[in-house]
This record gives C-alpha cells, structure tokens and sequence, in this order.
C-alpha cells in the first residue's frame, strides 16, 4: 500500500487551468499544493464545494457550519436530505466541540485517529454543524483523517468538513482525482489531486450512540482490529436509514455483477482475485494476483469502474475471502450487484 506522503507526487491530469477564478465550470485537477490548498480553504469558506484525498476515498467537502453550503453538496451529489454526512475534523479536540466524546470514544479516538474509523456519537446540543449535514438526527458521525493533503485543508479552514465521497449518489466512489471529474464534470470548481488513495475503501463506520457498539458500515479499519478493542461486535447494523432496499444498491457500476464467479459466460469482463483466474473472460482484472485483501481493496473501485466501460454485458466477479477487509470488500460488492 502506497504510504500516504506518496500522494504529494501528484499530476495534473487535464483542464490544466491556473485558478478557479473566471474558468467557467472547467472541472480543475490541481496538484495539491499548499497554495491549491490554500485556495481550496478560500472555497469552501465562501461556501463551495472541494474535491479532495483522503487515505479511504476521494471526498467532496463543504463548510459543515453552512447550511447553503451543505444543501449545495446534498444537491451535487443527488444524494438524499434522509442520509447524513461525516464531518472530517482535524483531532480529537475539535471532535469534543461538535460532538460528545465518551470514554470508549476516546480510547477509539486514541489508538485509530488519525486514520480510516468513523465513530457516530451523540451530538452536543450546542455543536455548529448544520442539521441539514446531520440529517436532524441527534447523533453525528466524526473522523479525523490521516491523509496529509485532507489534514492540510482541514488545518487551512480552520473547521470541520463535511464530506461524503465524491461520487455521485449510488455509483462507485473515487480513488483518484480523474474519478472524481468523472462523475462531476464541471460542476465543481475544484478538486486537489493526490494521487490514488492508499485504502481504496471507506472508513469504518462505528455507531457508539447505542447501548453496544456496533459496526454501521464494514470499511477500511477490518473488524478484527476493532473487537480487540470492543469485543464481539456481532453483525454489522444497518445506519440510520431503513426503509427496504433504499441503500442496498449503491456503489453500483452500470454493468450487471454476477458474485461468487468461479467460471465465464460469454459477454463477461472478469473481476479476478488471487491466482488461477478461469480463461474466457473479455477483459480481466485482478484485484491481487497473489490474494492479498489490502491490495485488493485498493484497487476495488478503480477496476470496477474500469471493467464498466469495457464492451462487456456483465462483469463476473470471483469469490473473495469474507474476513479482514474482505467483509468490507464483499459488502461493497453485495451493494454494487443489488437490483436496482
Ligand atoms: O471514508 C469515508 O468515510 C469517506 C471519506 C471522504 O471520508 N466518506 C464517506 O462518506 O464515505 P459517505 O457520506 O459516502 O458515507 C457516510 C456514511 C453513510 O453510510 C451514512 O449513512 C453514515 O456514514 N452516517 C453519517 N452520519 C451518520 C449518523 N449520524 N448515524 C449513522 N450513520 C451515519
Ligand atoms: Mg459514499
């Protein structure tokens, strides 16, 4: 896995505008430099939105205090009002001044911040984040991450950041910056670029608001390490949003997913894990010849998204082993192969 300071080597990839003053809607793919930094802060204070790294996925930030700003994001990424938002913070301290920190947080806090853990926690009643971004529930979900180029704006802005992934709702999330403008073409003035992201995956979501915790959403911090801390931790619980079927498809390609592949039909692209692929496929990509689940789950979206835009009619995905990262893996692809 690439270490997060690799992603400083940055390259511009296209639309290689100098600011984002005067560009009307060019979708701009900036190094991230202290000054495409620096501008980015300026951005978001004014209210718009930023494309930047983190060591999961690409996020999409805005100013979390700013309701226009948060119902602009909700609005760009076509996301629904009823799914909150994860504000990013820059350490345990500015968590305490949006959320209520307990003890078990604080232990979390302490050995997995900054990096890929998401703790839900009960909102303090004076936090400054707009409920819009909260989604008027009285929990918010908080993370500090590791990635330098997410710490840096975070450190610029001076406050928290709300970001989902910068895709739009329900397609696959971003891992690089050309990802990003994939999805959002020039609807956004600017999107910093740090190269791929080392995770691949989204942070781990862990709900602390409830009697047990419990895990919301499998990510990039595997469960294993998490019950070394909090024991048991049972099945993963869905979040806050219930109704049937609203979230089960998501993160989904274009392309129909067939899992649990261990052949070819015709027409198939194929998704491959570890060694000895089965022949036949139109196109093949391996998430890790040698079955490496870390590796694997760095290059899940991108070969995804690669393998939609081949001339295929499905893509046939191999087994992936369900522990470590692989519960987070086959969650993704459960979501990705739902009806839509
Ligand atoms: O790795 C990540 O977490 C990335 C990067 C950009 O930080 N962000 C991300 O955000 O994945 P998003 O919005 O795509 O996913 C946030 C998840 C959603 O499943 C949402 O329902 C859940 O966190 N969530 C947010 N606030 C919550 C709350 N108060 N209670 C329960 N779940 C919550
Ligand atoms: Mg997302």
């Amino acid at each position: 896995m690439a270490g997060p300071a690799s992603c400083w080597g940055a390259r511009k990839i296209e639309h290689a505008a100098q600011d984002t003053q005067g560009r009307d809607g060019d979708p701009l793919i900036e190094p991230a430099t202290p000054d495409a930094i620096a501008r980015a802060a300026r951005l978001l204070r004014e209210g718009g939105l930023v494309a930047f790294p983190t060591e999961t996925v690409y996020g999409l930030g805005a100013d979390a205090a700013a309701d226009a700003a948060v119902a602009r994001l909700f609005a760009a990424k076509g996301r629904p009002h009823f799914n909150p938002l994860i504000a990013h913070v820059s350490d345990l301290h500015a968590a305490h001044r949006i959320a209520i920190v307990g003890a078990l947080a604080e232990t979390l806090a302490k050995r997995f911040w900054p990096g890929p853990l998401t703790l839900v926690l009960p909102r303090r009643a004076d936090s400054p984040v707009s409920l819009l971004a909260t989604a008027g529930l009285d929990s918010i979900a908080v993370r500090v991450p590791a990635h330098p180029v997410a710490r840096a704006l975070l450190a610029a802005f001076g406050g928290p950041i709300v970001a989902p992934s910068a895709n739009r709702s329900g397609q696959v999330s971003p891992t690089t910056a050309a990802h990003v403008a994939e999805d959002f073409g020039t609807d956004i003035p600017l999107i910093l670029d740090g190269g791929p992201t080392p995770h691949g995956l989204e942070s781990t979501v862990v709900d602390l608001t409830g009697e047990d915790p419990a895990i919301l959403r499998p990510g990039a911090i595997p469960r294993e390490a998490l019950e070394e801390w909090l024991g048991d931790l049972g099945a993963p619980r869905g979040g806050p949003i219930r109704s049937p079927g609203q979230l089960a498809s998501h993160y989904a390609p274009r392309r129909p997913l067939r899992l649990e592949a261990t052949d070819v039909h015709t027409h198939e692209a194929l998704l491959a894990f570890g060694p000895g692929t089965p022949a036949g496929a139109l196109r093949t990509l391996n998430l890790s010849p040698s079955g490496d689940l870390v590796e694997a789950a760095s290059h899940l979206f991108a070969h995804l998204r690669a393998l939609d835009h081949a001339p295929v009619r499905a893509i046939a995905v191999m087994p992936i082993p369900e522990r470590g990262l692989g519960e987070a893996i086959n969650d993704r692809l459960r979501r990705a192969a739902a009806p839509r």
